[in-house]
């Protein structure tokens, strides 16, 4: 089932929004990181700069075909062979890769979903012991030009409190992504 409030504007209206290479050296995605999974890639605005400074394969998914083409077209344009683009509800069926084989979870304006508790341990599942979960989102409390309606907006605070309901720790604090963002990270504990 495609997530409530997450069509998506032209491209360039989207873009215009962030700094993409910003926002992930805020949210500490480095070359450490091997294999990546980003849930609902849309038109790629972070696909690519993460697949461009990881080491391993970024599992980009969305549910919407027209997204994921244009996403694809982009990778190959800007040589990026290390993105594998899946068509899939992810809420549905979740990512279907095998338990934690994942360094780091992109979540960027989608954690509004129907159940998001039921997102995180999906991800929780996809991380290694240690992996680190990314979540972007709308800030709460400015006048934004898009974003979800703000009595499905989550705040900071709700996005910590649903992903330690799945499992995770926190990492760090939370970051103010100028325009209209914050971001923040939690990881997988290491409990060996
Ligand atoms: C608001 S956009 C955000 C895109 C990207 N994360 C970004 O921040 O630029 C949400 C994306 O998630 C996709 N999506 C929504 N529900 C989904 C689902 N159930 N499974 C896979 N993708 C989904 C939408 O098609 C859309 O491309």
């Amino acid at each position: 089932m495609k997530v409530r409030e997450s069509g998506m504007p032209a491209q360039d209206q989207w873009e215009a929004f962030f700094d993409p290479e910003q926002i992930l050296d805020e949210l500490g995605l480095t070359s450490a990181c091997a294999d990546v999974i980003e849930f609902g890639c849309g038109y790629g605005t972070f696909t690519l700069p993460a697949a461009a400074r990881i080491s391993g394969t970024l599992h980009a998914f969305d549910v919407e075909p027209e997204m994921l083409a244009a996403a694809a077209a982009r990778a190959v344009e800007c040589r990026l062979p290390n993105i594998k683009f899946t068509l899939r509800d992810f809420v549905a069926n979740g990512s279907g890769l095998p338990d934690s084989g994942i360094d780091y979870a992109m979540v960027f304006n989608i954690l509004h979903c129907e159940r998001p508790v039921e997102l995180l341990r999906e991800i929780w599942r996809n991380l290694a012991a240690g992996g680190t979960l990314a979540i972007v989102h709308w800030n709460h409390d400015d006048e934004t030009p898009r974003g979800p309606p703000l009595a499905i907006r989550p705040r900071p605070e709700q996005c910590s409190q649903w992903a330690e309901a799945a499992g995770f720790v926190p990492a760090g604090t939370v970051r103010n992504l100028p325009p209209h963002h914050y971001g923040m990270t939690l990881r997988k504990p290491d409990l060996g």
